[in-house]
């Protein structure tokens, strides 16, 4: 297949490019600032993997990167707090664009797109009754007060590709990933994550706050491995089904910052807390199971193998 991936040189999109590359699919990575770093680290720009600089907001762009391929997957989104200290660039990159990205697929004849949402679209785990959790995709996603800007977009962004399945035909599901940890996170809880793990594993003190909100981690592997399956899945086997949890393993930073000691004893964290109960409001205890069953693939990571590998791939060699 060929496959478009907006937001293409981000964390995760980087890495599913190479994985989808590594699975003989033909891969175009789009991105308004193409990483180098975040390529090298992922192979680069080879024959399978082409990297068009572009922007999601300007129609040209995405018309002419979606013109000859099968499936899209949208990634490119405006995260973490940005998008409520930039309210105005946030609405465009997150609606805009994801409403530029689903016309130019049904109008180039596009057969899927695959999106990610967030675990965000469900608020704190308080707002639900103990029963509901783990939270599935059975449980009402809603428009929590206070919600940041973020999740409110997810949610208009998994109603948008509801719209466009039913109204246009055009088959749009995607994943609601739990905060992503791997190397070279940047922006969002990802970047923080990262800041910590590297910072800790390459011998700087680490100073982090929130140390005892909890969260719920997925690996950036994982993560890749899901989307990719969800490019690969035959149609039928979505029924009407659109969105799903990637799952996670709840943890603090604190509990974190012991699991990096174990791996590096001589990583240096200074953990604060001012009593955080969670990160940004996201949900912590959320099933994957849903997934798991339809594309037939167990996350291979538990937050200990998980950071084991984060570590040894960004730590410099001794
Ligand atoms: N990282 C997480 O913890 C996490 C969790 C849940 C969901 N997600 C979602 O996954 C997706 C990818 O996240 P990520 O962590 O890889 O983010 P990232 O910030 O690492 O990557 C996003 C990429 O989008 C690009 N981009 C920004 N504006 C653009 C534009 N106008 N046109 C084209 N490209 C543009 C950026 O240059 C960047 O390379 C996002 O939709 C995000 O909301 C991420």
């Amino acid at each position: 297949m060929h496959v478009l991936v907006t937001g293409g040189t981000g964390i995760i999109g980087s890495l599913t490019g190479r994985t989808l590359a590594g699975r003989g699919h033909r891969v175009r990575l789009l991105d308004v600032a193409p990483d180098p770093v975040a390529l090298a680290r992922n192979g680069g720009q080879t024959g399978d993997v082409e990297v068009v600089p572009g922007d999601v907001l300007s129609f040209g762009d995405v018309g002419a990167a979606a013109r000859d391929v099968d499936v899209i997957v949208h990634l490119a989104y405006s995260l973490g707090e940005a998008t409520n200290r930039r309210p105005y660039a946030a609405t465009q990159l997150n609606v805009q664009g994801t409403a530029t990205v689903l016309e130019a697929a049904r109008l180039f004849g596009v057969q899927r797109v695959v999106l990610a949402s967030s675990i965000a679209v469900y608020g704190a785990d308080g707002a639900y009754a103990p029963a509901e959790l783990p939270l599935t995709e059975d449980a009402a996603p809603y428009l929590a007060a206070g919600m940041p800007l973020y999740g409110a977009g997810k949610l208009y962004l998994e109603q948008l590709a509801r719209v466009y399945r039913s109204t246009h035909d055009l088959l749009c599901v995607g994943i609601r990933p739990s905060p992503v940890y791997g190397p070279g996170g940047v922006r969002g809880v990802s970047g923080w994550l990262s800041g910590a793990i590297e910072g800790a594993a390459t011998g700087r003190t680490v100073t982090v706050g929130r140390g005892d909100a909890r969260m719920s981690l997925v690996h950036v592997e994982d993560v890749a491995e899901q989307l990719v399956r969800l490019v690969e899945l035959d149609a039928a086997a979505f029924g009407d089904r659109h969105f799903f949890n990637t799952g996670g393993d709840a943890t603090t930073m604190r509990e974190l910052a012991a699991l990096v000691r174990e791996i590096v004893p001589e990583a240096r964290f200074e953990v604060t807390s001012d009593g955080e109960r969670d990160v940004a409001g996201l949900a912590t205890q959320v099933s994957g199971r849903a997934l798991g069953e339809l594309i037939g693939y167990e996350r291979r990571y538990d937050l200990a193998s998980g950071l084991r590998a984060h570590i040894e791939a960004t730590r410099p060699p001794a």
